[in-house]
Order: structure tokens, then sequence, then C-alpha cells
């Protein structure tokens, strides 16, 4: 969501926390603010993109070596000026800026209030600026009002601080939103998210909720809210500068969409053991007793990776013989799951920071669960809250629509079946048949990206359509359920996808000659059925585009457009359906003159709930 980043060292600070800004936009891009402390307090915010910020600070002329920046995706209050961060308190001396939700503000704001406090912005982070004043009258140093003023908070945070009256620290502090210290040579820094510092320095620190640090430019103390001292290692980010680049492409979509087949054999490396049939989890070694003995998982996750998580439910259920239930994470965690000792739950998350997901861990583990992770972002706070884990190694997933991450989720959730289907089930023959169908894919999915120009005229052909369906069955159901959200994100098209066999239980009273339908129909051994929901639809008036597999001619004689993937097993096509929706999305959202890498309303990484 919100995005921070903070530097204290010797360098101008300016250049470098707008420089991490420009990094972290993805994550948010309502309004954006930098405070930098040069014996005085610059504060400088404008709403709207970086670059609109980035006008009104190429007018500042004295600059400081300390200094904290944000870049605002909304919760509380409009993304106007005022809202922006950082917020200072009533005397003008402190700023802060905040990642998250402070739950009891308007508590808060009113007993700030009642003591004087002028509050100008609507938002619940300006509450913690004035917190932090208030403390700072007793308390005397910076840090140990930060302390006592985030006890009052009710919610999560990622804060950093800065004061005129101790220009040479930045005080941080964590609760439920990432907070990573950058090391460098007589320099620190500070960001939500590492993409942002890691031009500086390669050498992090992670906090852990609860945990709070005092940055000084050559030094640096981790302590516990408690004022316990923490001992934490430095981690060194694997991930490079050119990761994090565009690689000549326009828009960070298109360049993730292109790396798919680099990112399945990424995801892969190491992890398929062609003799025995099985793939080999490192992540998951010291758990594989524990992993023989389950009979259920249920796997949590949002948004696509939710949908990734379906697509793992049909391998699992299949060819491990294990019972899986896939949830919203934002639901787990307020119902009462059912779960025994001899269940585990699978996070599935690219950022490995979303709050409803992280919150689902957590009240999994708090009943004693066997938890595990499918994280992209190494060192992210699910990565490291989960018992076990497998990493996807996609790389940083910069554009906000997910899309490689998606297609190493669901293989992923491949390996992982290989892996317990042969503590299992499933046979030798049949394990050496899907490792040798999953070394093929990476070859697959460069015959897609290849086709791609086709996929862009069907898009342009109905890129001014108001509504469209996504149809699929069997493991092709989860992939219309997210080609209808790819969809919505980036071209902001209302859309819907359903279980192909659905449609007759109500929205095919949606169905007329405006309502194009994208049928996934493979030739597996749903096609049959799916063909039938077709003529359903095109005796309605429908129009059809069909996502089918090489060599199925008939599928032109009910398609107004055909697009096809390459055959292979039924349990891998979602992997390879997937892609061309991904690219009629990108296509239409820039037919349409929209951003796709900056969709309305959206943000890349969900920390708030
Ligand atoms: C859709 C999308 C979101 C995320 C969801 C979960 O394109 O990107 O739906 O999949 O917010 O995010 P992670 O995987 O980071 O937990």
């Amino acid at each position: 969501m919100c995005g921070i980043v903070g530097y204290i060292g010797k360098r101008d600070a300016l250049g470098i926390l707008m420089d991490g800004l420009h990094r972290l936009e993805y994550r948010g891009y309502d309004s954006a603010g930098v405070a930098v402390v040069d014996g005085d307090l610059t504060v400088t915010r404008a709403s709207g993109k970086i670059a609109e910020l980035e006008k009104k600070v190429s007018q500042i002329t004295h600059h400081g070596t300390t200094g904290i920046a944000h870049t605002r995706w909304a919760t509380h209050g409009p993304p106007v000026e005022k809202n922006a961060h950082p917020h200072r308190d009533c005397s003008g001396r402190l700023a802060i800026v905040h990642n998250g939700i402070i739950e009891n503000h308007a508590e808060l704001r009113r007993d700030l209030q009642a003591k004087g406090h002028v509050i100008s912005s609507e938002t619940d982070s300006e509450i913690l600026a004035h917190l932090i004043e208030n403390e700072m009258k007793t308390q005397g140093d910076l840090s140990t009002a930060l302390r006592f003023a985030v006890r009052r908070v009710r919610g999560t945070y990622g804060v950093a601080v800065v004061s005129m009256d101790e220009p040479g620290t930045i005080c941080v502090a964590r609760l439920g939103s990432p907070i990573v210290i950058g090391v460098g040579d007589g320099e620190m820094f500070v960001a939500s998210d590492a993409s942002a510092i890691m031009r500086y320095t390669t050498r992090v620190i992670y906090l852990d909720d609860g945990e709070m640090a005092t940055l000084e430019a050559g030094n640096y103390r981790i302590r516990s809210l408690d004022n316990l001292p923490v001992a934490k290692e430095i981690t060194e980010i694997e991930w490079s500068e050119e990761d994090v680049q565009k690689n000549g492409q326009p828009h960070f979509m298109l360049k993730e969409m292109l790396e798919q087949s680099e990112v399945l054999r990424n995801t892969m490396r190491g992890r398929l053991d062609a003799d025995n049939g099985t793939a080999i989890l490192g992540g998951l070694k010291d758990a594989s007793e524990r992993l023989r003995e389950l009979d259920r998982i249920t796997i949590v996750a949002c948004g696509s990776a939710y949908y990734a998580g379906l697509v793992g439910k049909y391998m699992l259920e299949e060819y491990a013989g294990i019972s899986v239930t896939v949830e919203l994470a934002s639901e787990f965690r307020y119902r009462k799951p059912v779960l025994t000792n001899t269940t585990a739950v699978i996070a599935v998350s690219q950022s490995g920071e979303t709050a409803d997901t992280l919150a689902a861990v957590k009240e999994a583990k708090m009943k004693g669960i066997l938890t595990l992770g499918i994280v992209n972002t190494v060192g992210s706070t699910i990565a490291r809250e989960t018992d076990f884990g497998v990493y996807n190694h996609a790389g940083p997933e910069i554009g906000v629509a997910s899309t490689k991450a998606f297609i190493s989720q669901c293989v992923v959730f491949a390996l992982l079946t290989l892996f317990l289907g042969r503590q299992r089930q499933l046979s030798l023959v049949m394990g050496k048949r899907i490792v040798e169908e999953l070394k093929r894919l990476p070859e697959l999915v460069d015959r897609i990206l290849d086709g791609r120009e086709l996929v862009r005229d069907v898009a342009e052909k109905y890129s001014d359509v108001t509504s469209m369906i996504f149809l699929g069955r069997k493991y092709c159901s989860p992939i219309a359920y997210e080609g209808a959200l790819k969809l919505k994100e980036i071209t902001y098209i209302h859309a819907e996808g359903y279980a192909a066999g659905e449609m007759k239980h109500g929205p095919i009273a949606l169905v007329c000659p405006e309502l194009p339908s994208v049928v996934l129909c493979p030739k597996d051994s749903v096609y049959e059925k799916t063909k039938s929901n077709i003529e359903e639809l095109r005796a309605r008036g429908g129009k059809i585009i069909a996502v089918t597999t090489e060599e199925n001619d008939e599928v032109h004689e009910f398609a107004e457009d055909v697009i096809e993937i390459p055959k292979t097993l039924e349990m891998l096509t979602p992997i390879l359906a997937v892609i061309p929706l991904q690219f009629f999305s990108y296509y239409t959202s820039v037919k349409k003159g929209i951003d796709p890498d900056k969709p309305r309303n959206l943000a890349k990484s969900v920390t708030v709930e």
C-alpha cells in the first residue's frame, strides 16, 4: 500500500528519498511527500503522482542529510495535499510517515484535541505525530517518546519519525506493517520495501512486529517495544537492481509477462527429480514427516493468489489425494475454522505482506496448526511467520496486476503436488510424466509469448465493450476468475468470471449480443461440457472468444475469435491458459489509454485489512 523511505548519512537526503519514492510508487500513488532535517524541518507534499512532488521539490534550495518520505494509498481522508505524509506535530519540530491503520484514531483525536492539539488532516496517521509530541514533553528523547506513543495505538503501523531536536536520528517502529533497515557505510536507510533502497545497499535488517530501531549515520540500535535490546541478523538481498527496472519495456506489467518462461525456469530450478518423479523442496525438508501425516490442507490467500490456490486444490486433490479447501484469508480470520492436527494451512502471497493473509497465518499458528508459505518476497513477514515454505523465485513483481507471480504460484502447487503425491498415491510413472511436462512448460510459455500480437488484435476489437464474461471448467475455472479480475483491474471494464456450468443458474440472463464471453475450452476432460455451455450462450446471441488448445479446428465454427495455446497435461493447462488473458487485459488497457502499472484505486501490496 503506502511506501516509506528514509535516509541518514553524509549525502544529500533529498535525492535519495525521491529516488526511493519513484521505486515505491507502485505501492501507492495518491499523493506523496518528503521531510528533510537541515537545522530546520522542511516538509514538501503534493497530491497525485510522484512527478507532482518532484516539481515542488525542484524549488527547494536548502538540503539536509537526514530525511523521510512517503507515497500514499488513501485509507482515511481523500488524496489531497493536507492528507499527504509526512505529518507534523503542532510545534512543527517533528514529522512522521506511517503505513498501516490506527483503529482507535477517533478516540485518540478527541483526547489530543481536548489537550489543545490542532490536527490539520483527516488521516489517522497524523495522530501519531501529536502523540509523539506529547510524549516528548515528559520522555525527553525521540526514541522513548515514539515507544510510549505507539503503546497508545490500536491497529498496525510501520512508522518513521524525524525531529529538529535530534537531527542526527531517525526512529522507526513496526507492528503489522513492514520496515526494513538498510545498512550502508557510514549511512543508514529505511524503507517499507527493500526495492526502494537496494540501489544503495544490499545489506538489510527486517524488523519484526513489536520492534523499533534508532538509526544514526553509522549506527543502529534495535529494541523491543518493551525496551529490551534485540540482536538481529543482516540479510543480503538477492535481487539485483536490474530486476526492478523496466528493461526497455513501456510498462512493468509487459516486462513481467514477457519474463514468464524464465520465471518458470527459476521457480523449478533444482527442484525437479526426474528419476523419482517428484520435487525437491528444500524449505519443506524438515517438515517431511509431518507432511506425510496430513489428511487436509486449507489454502488461505487473497485476489490472484487465491485463484492460484484454487488451481492448487484441483492438482492436490487429483494427484496427491488430499482434501483441500481454499479460503479467502479475509474470511478465514474472522470465522471459526475447524482445523485438526493433521491439517496444514498454506498461505500464498506474492508480497508476503498482505495483512489478511498474514492474520490468517497467525490465527492458524495460534491454534497450533502447521503453516506453510508459498511466498515470492524473500524475508517478507509471511515467509518468516510460516513454519516452512517454498519461495517462488519469480523476482520482484512491480506491476500492480499480478502476472508472473500467479503462474509461478501455480507451478509451486504442481511441485507440491508431486512432493505430497509421491508420499502417497501418485505412481512413479505419473510422477515422471508430470516432471517431464513441467520441464517443457517454459518452452510452451515462450510460444504463447511469441503469439501475443494476435491477442492484441482481439483485445483491440473488443476494447469498447462495457461488460464481459469469462468462463472455464475444472482446472480452468480459476483462470476464468483470474481473467475477469485482470480485466477489471486494469481496464475498468465490468467483468465476471464463472465456472462455465454455473451460467445456467443465473448469469446467463445477462447474455446478449453486446456481452461477449471469453471461454476457456482446451481439449481436456471437460471439453464437451464446455462446448455445450458455449452453445447455450450462442443460442442467446452471445459472442465467443475461445481460448483453446492447438489443432482444435472445430472451435472456429462456434467462436468469433480463437486464441490457441499449446497442449500439455490437463493439470498444467491453467498455467498456459492464463497468459493470453493477461495480454488481453494489458492490450485493452493500453488501447483505452490507461496506465496498466498504476490502475486507479489499487496498490501493489495490501497491508491494511
Ligand atoms: C491481482 C492482484 C491482487 C493480489 C492480492 C494478494 O492482480 O495482484 O489480487 O493477488 O492482493 O497479494 P499477495 O499475493 O501479495 O498476497
